[in-house]
């Protein structure tokens, strides 16, 4: 048993997203829209060693197997995560986070004068994904490009 399984014990059943770029467990809770509030047990590690990765975030949610299709959003500011469903202590299905052709409702425009920042008639952001590495997002209503620093000062 390595380090970090120490700090956070083993689910019974649930999703365990591993392997989270540092210090953005708490961007993939929002990104999932997962707030507490649901009741479920969620466990949050930060920073914690790595060997692939130096330092990782995890996060355990327990008696809830989220899609990993729903999940791919992640993938956005957690490229290298995984997504572990357990079922009785055992990890029944992994998956690596692939980043969805289309980005709706995560990030806003970066430009002001763009439709969905219309202060008065707000609409949902649609990008399309140009580029994943580095991510470039494509605006679908006025064509800019967002890069990874446009986003990554949105969380
Ligand atoms: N895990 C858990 N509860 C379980 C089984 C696994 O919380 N009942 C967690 C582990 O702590 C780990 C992740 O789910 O963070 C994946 O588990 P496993 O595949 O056993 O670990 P590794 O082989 O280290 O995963 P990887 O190859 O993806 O690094
Ligand atoms: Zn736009």
């Amino acid at each position: 048993m390595n380090e970090s399984e120490l700090r956070v014990q083993k689910i019974k059943d649930g999703t365990v997203i591993d392997h989270i770029t540092q210090g953005n467990a708490l961007n993939v809770l929002r990104i999932l829209g997962i707030t507490g509030k649901e009741g479920n047990v969620v466990s949050i590690a930060m920073n914690v060693p790595s060997k692939k990765l130096g330092k990782k975030d995890i996060v355990k949610i327990e008696g809830r197997e989220l899609n990993p299709r729903e999940v791919n959003m992640i993938a956005l500011i957690a490229p290298k995560a995984t997504i572990n469903i357990i079922r009785n202590y055992q990890v029944i299905e992994k998956r690596k986070v692939k980043l969805p052709k289309v980005i709706k409702g995560i990030v806003k425009c970066i430009n002001p004068m763009c439709v969905s920042n219309n202060p008065r008639e707000p609409i949902e952001p649609v990008f399309t994904v140009i580029d994943e590495h580095p991510i470039k997002l494509r605006c679908q209503y006025c064509g800019m490009v967002m890069t990874h620093e446009d986003i990554e000062k949105q969380f």
